[in-house]
């Protein structure tokens, strides 16, 4: 297996340094700047000995090299600043994903392809459209990280282990992001009879400003460790052909009533991809909220490719 990772900056680096971990196949750190996806592969090259694993790491600038990609994670872009919405880093990121995916489609067109740039969902439908990649082969990580978020501050609030908790987070990696306490359970049991009402909301609250919160304490960047952790559990089930289901933000047509547009929704992911969107049973008010910021991915997508 040949994992490309494109962007060598704090997730994709990270992230490199998981996959090469855990053995989940041959790494390949690509970044449009010159020596810095080579030195940080050089680097977590020397740790194989103290490591006692002899990953296979290589990197470069010279994105040729990801012919023959099994997986490829583009982390390339900008990341958000203080005070900076996911959506204002919309133009900047969008030419350098086009740059990224159109030679992608070139080099690696059997690839599985998995979209971290912000804003997440717009970015995810853009490449989407401007590569005319499969949609079971093409898709975004982020819901999957307000899932761990919101399973987190659930665990910490109740003092309980997070293995404990399993929550659900759908729609939007930003501002249309839906944690669903109804969803949400407490070994088996519902959210609501552990807390009032009030604190469900306070947490779904701080799941929705999480990354900004973090954002906003670093000064400069954003979150990487949980970001890379859930980018190496999509690699990990593909690589495994594990078959788990996973929150990813994936192309609709006609699942939750929604057509051509991308958004998170809990999907089985196998080493095919996408094998099947899952479908919950929404209230009338949660379709409508989805179907919403499921509108607006499509309208801001639509106006980049015009
Ligand atoms: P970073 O600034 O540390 O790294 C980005 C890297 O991309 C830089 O090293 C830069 O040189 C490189 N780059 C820019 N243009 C390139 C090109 N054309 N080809 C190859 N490399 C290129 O940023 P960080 O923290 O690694 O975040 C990367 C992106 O991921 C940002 O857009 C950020 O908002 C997003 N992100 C998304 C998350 C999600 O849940 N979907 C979570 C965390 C970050
Ligand atoms: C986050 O949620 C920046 O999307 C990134 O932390």
């Amino acid at each position: 297996m040949k994992v490309s990772i494109i962007g060598a900056g704090n997730v994709g680096s990270l992230t490199a340094m998981r996959i090469a971990g855990e053995g989940l196949g041959d790494v390949l750190l690509i970044d449009v700047v010159k020596g810095l996806a080579c030195g940080k592969a050089m680097d977590l090259d020397d740790a194989r000995p103290i490591l006692r694993h002899n990953y296979n790491i290589k990197g470069s600038d010279d994105i040729r090299l990801v012919k023959g990609s099994d997986i490829v994670v583009v982390t390339a872009g900008l990341a958000r600043k203080p005070g900076m919405t996911r959506e204002e880093l919309l133009a900047k990121n969008a030419q350098i994903l086009k740059d990224v995916c159109l030679n992608v489609k070139e080099l690696a067109k059997d690839a599985i392809v998995v979209i971290v740039t912000n804003p997440l969902d717009i970015m995810t439908l853009y490449a989407l459209k401007i590569t005319g990649f499969k949609p079971q082969k093409l898709f975004g990580m982020g819901i999957s990280l307000d899932v761990a978020r919101f399973t987190n501050l659930v665990a910490q609030e109740l003092g309980l282990l997070c293995t404990d908790i399993e929550a659900l987070v759908i729609g939007g990696h930003g501002e249309g992001m839906m944690p669903l306490p109804g969803f949400t359970k407490v070994k088996g049991v519902a959210l609501d009879e552990f807390m009032d009402e009030d604190k469900v909301s306070s947490l779904v609250s701080r799941t929705i400003g999480r990354g900004a919160e973090i954002v906003a304490n670093l000064g400069t960047g954003s979150a990487f460790f949980a970001p890379s952790a859930a980018i190496a559990e999509i690699v990990r089930t593909i690589a495994k052909d594990e078959k788990r289901i996973i929150g990813l933000c994936s192309y609709l047509n006609g699942e939750y009533g929604i057509n051509d547009t991308c958004t998170g929704v809990p999907c089985r992911l196998g080493k095919k991809g996408i094998e099947k969107v899952i479908e919950l049973e929404l209230s009338q008010d949660e379709k409508t909220k989805l179907h919403k910021s499921a509108t607006l991915v499509a309208q801001a997508a639509a106006q980049l490719l015009t």
